[in-house]
């Protein structure tokens, strides 16, 4: 098989440019003002070794500028302890996901009583506050300046909460600002910490704990307007091996589909543990959205039922209070998707690849079970919804990167309809988009009809170029609006999120 086309977003960049406007074709809608920041691996060697895995290379941030028509870019390497000790080295020195520094037996020793956990902070960016902030999994976020994209330092949080991992992706009330998320404590007994964080403050405040035998690899989480859902896949580790195996962190984890998919369920405003429900085995890097369901169907139904019908009790009154969660994810029958994402097979190309499907999971809190539907035949990535109108309510439209054609990665832009199952789809010969994020228009209705007014920001690699360009579609039809090209390519990134100047933003 010849090489994947788009190597060439698998390949080193380490030019930094600042280019106040680049060459658009199309018109750049003039509502558009505002700032898209992503994040991703940029450096995928140190001296000669490479690093194993995509999630592996060293974070650089890129910024595309968007005001009165035009598009200006910058980007810049995260100036992480994990760069400056390896620039420093020449050679790799902190774990990361899928690569360990090559340890002499004495390093090795020492590895085991003081791990070097990386701050390659290449996943996500949120803001907190008024602070911009760059994410991976390890509880290290790293501060940036979002107009130079200098970064500033680790974030300090004044609490004693303890974690070894955590997610790149938080959930946001999107009519509060607070932030919701989780660590992962590895210890002889380990815990899931829950925690919520105020705008504007530094003290994270622990909403639940529980402790877990064999904590699961668990990228993203879900949450309702009432719930907060950790889903458990049956990807597995037992902590004192992650300590003491010498192999990268990803590698000490195992699949025992056996144990199935446990959805562990809380009260997000009390952190009552309200259900723990097992579903099929199964594994997800992105959850898309999630929300109270059955209520409808539950309240008509009691009404519908004569008087005598109706349950009685404390156990069967909180029964009917507790409910349903539907809760809809990017999910793969197994975890082998992580393997398939090592430079080497990545970059070769797999016929092969693991496609995830748009599954409906409806958590029934009642009985503690799961059923499984599948949304759509259309394989989705990366998914994004219009957050700041439908994040942990009912909603109607995803969209995401698929695969079109075998052996490829990421061609192409879907959005899915996932009341009626329809699905339109963005598609030109030799590019592969990334994540595509989606920017309401100022004034698009209010209520569902204006869920998909506006336009989805994606980064494209035009791989016969071997150059990238920012792609701005129409939301609802996908239809191309403009893009603006960079003169260098980007190599392929994970997530941004969106700043507006009035405010209105993603993440
Ligand atoms: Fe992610």
């Amino acid at each position: 098989m010849p090489p994947a086309p788009y190597r060439a977003g698998l390949t080193s960049q380490t030019q930094e440019l600042r280019i106040p406007e680049l060459p658009v074709e199309g018109t750049v809608p003039d509502w558009l003002r505002g700032t898209l920041i992503r994040n991703g691996p940029a450096r995928f060697e140190v001296g000669e070794r490479s690093y194993n895995h995509w999630f592996d290379g060293l974070a650089m941030l890129h910024a595309f500028t968007l005001g009165e028509g035009s598009v200006g870019y910058a980007n810049r390497f995260l100036e992480t302890g994990a760069r400056r000790e390896a620039q420093e080295a020449g050679r790799i020195r902190r774990s990361e996901f899928g690569t360990d520094p090559c340890y002499s037996l004495f390093g090795r020793v020492m590895a085991v009583f003081r791990p070097p956990v990386t701050d390659n902070a290449n996943i996500n960016v949120v803001k907190l506050g008024d602070t911009f902030a760059a994410l991976t999994e390890t509880p290290l976020p790293i501060r940036f300046d979002p107009e130079t994209l200098e970064t500033l330092g680790v974030v300090e949080f004044e609490d004693d909460l303890k974690g070894t991992i955590t997610t790149a992706h938080p959930h946001r009330d999107p009519s509060t600002g607070t932030l919701y998320s989780y660590l992962t404590h590895f210890s002889r007994k380990s815990s899931y910490h829950l925690y919520r964080l105020e705008p504007g403050r530094s003290n994270r405040e622990r909403i639940a704990s529980i402790e877990v035998d064999r904590p699961a690899y668990m990228h993203s989480f879900a949450m309702t307007g009432r719930h907060l859902i950790l889903a458990e896949f049956p990807l597995v580790v037992n902590p004192t091996e992650l300590l003491t195996s010498g192999v990268p962190f990803i590698r000490n984890y195992r699949w025992e589909p056996e144990r199935g998919t446990r959805f562990q369920v809380w009260d997000r405003a009390t952190g009552e543990h309200l259900a723990s429900c097992t579903g099929p085995a199964l594994f997800a890097f992105h959850h898309i959205n999630a929300f109270v369901g059955g209520t409808r169907e539950r309240a008509s139904a009691v009404r519908a039922g004569p008087p005598n019908t109706e349950p009685e009790g404390v156990e069967t009154n909180s029964r009917r209070e507790k409910g349903e969660v539907v809760l809809d994810l990017a999910g793969y029958e197994d975890a082998s998707i992580i393997d398939a994402l090592y430079l080497d097979p990545l970059r070769r190309g797999q016929p092969e690849m693991p496609l995830a499907t748009p599954w409906r999971l409806r958590l029934d809190l009642d009985r503690e079970t799961v059923s499984r539907e599948v949304l759509s035949d259309q394989n989705i990535e990366l998914p994004r919804v219009n957050e700041r109108r439908v994040s942990g309510r009912p909603y109607r439209y995803v969209w995401g990167t698929g695969n079109r054609v075998p052996g490829h990665f990421t061609d192409e832009l879907v959005k899915i309809d996932v009341r009626t199952g329809v699905v339109r789809s963005w598609y030109a010969e030799g590019c592969f988009p990334g994540e595509p994020v989606f920017v309401g228009r100022p004034d698009a209705p209010p209520g569902p009809e204006g869920e998909d007014h506006g336009v989805l920001l994606s980064v494209v690699l035009d791989a016969r170029s071997e150059s990238s360009f920012l792609l701005i579609l129409d939301a609802a039809t996908l239809e191309e609006e403009a893009r603006a090209t960079v003169p260098h390519a980007l190599p392929l990134g994970f997530h941004g999120q969106y700043y507006g100047q009035d405010g209105a933003g993603s993440k």
